[in-house]
């Protein structure tokens, strides 16, 4: 389905309170924030990510893979937290942790880095993080755990089913960039066990799923509750590890999704 346009016309009036109020996510009222070409492709990349869990997730594309990344970082990330990433990444996402999210005139991030693959490994710098920023902890900052796999360039593999795992242990989220394995491949949602699933999983388009090199997207996958909740309310759910939490509307990838 392409649908070429920037407004639309309303069925009704109240189709338009709703959308206006940010009470219903699916209500087309400008192009950026949403449109019908976006739905039915973000639905077939949860269809795609999460098969016979797909109620359980939602999507929402970006212009370009890093707009993806940027939104969901910028999203997450508060002043201070930490972000344990992993050395594979690729170049524009590691000058956009070290020189933006770092810079300490932003959100002076603590940027750290793991050089394995393992859950072991990971779990070994998650503890040894966890005490080097005992203070920014004690202070209710958070870690974030940021991985590709495969990586751009070397293609490694990393096991994120263990360090999904280590991570939610732990109490800390992780993002995992699947982009060069697609969810075809690299079916990194596709388990049973929801502490081996990662939060997010991004994508750019631009490369293997789109395959023809005349596209440039991204989009962010993750479960529903942290991704919409109509504005002016709040759902409380529980996470991989069992700890119950309550997000409001301000606190889903919705916002960010609107800005870009
Ligand atoms: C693994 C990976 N993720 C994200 C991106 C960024 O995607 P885009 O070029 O669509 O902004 C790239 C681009 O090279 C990439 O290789």
């Amino acid at each position: 389905m392409i649908t070429r346009t920037a407004t639309y016309l309303f069925a009704c009036t109240e189709w338009i309170e709703d959308a206006f109020n940010g009470k219903e996510p699916l209500h087309d009222i400008y192009s950026r924030l949403l449109n019908p070409t976006s739905i039915s492709l973000a639905n077939h990349m949860v269809d795609l990510e999460a098969g016979s869990r797909a109620n359980e997730y939602l999507a929402w594309n970006f212009n370009s893979g890093m707009a993806a990344i940027d939104g969901l970082l910028s999203h997450l990330l508060g002043h201070e937290d930490i972000v344990l990433a992993s050395r594979n990444i690729y170049g524009g996402s590691y000058q956009l942790l070290e020189d933006w999210f770092g810079k300490p005139s932003n959100l002076n991030i603590a940027v750290e880095w793991v050089d394995g693959y393992s859950g072991g490994e990971f779990a070994a710098r998650l503890d040894e993080v966890a005490e080097k920023y005992a203070d920014r902890l004690a202070a209710g900052k958070k870690i974030y755990v940021y991985l590709e796999s495969p990586c751009n360039p070397h293609g490694y593999v990393l096991d994120v089913a263990n360090i999904s795992k280590a991570a939610h242990l732990r109490g800390w989220d992780i993002i995992v960039d699947s982009t060069v394995g697609t969810p075809l491949l690299h079916p990194v949602l596709k388990r049973d066990d929801v502490m081996e699933r990662p939060d997010f999983v991004i994508h750019s388009y631009t490369k293997e799923l789109a395959g023809s090199g005349t596209t440039t997207a991204g989009v962010v996958i993750g479960r529903n509750e942290t991704m919409f909740v109509p504005k002016g309310e709040e759902v409380t759910f529980s996470k991989p590890n069992g700890d119950e939490v309550t997000i409001p509307w301000n606190e889903t990838l919705l916002l960010e999704r609107v800005l870009h």
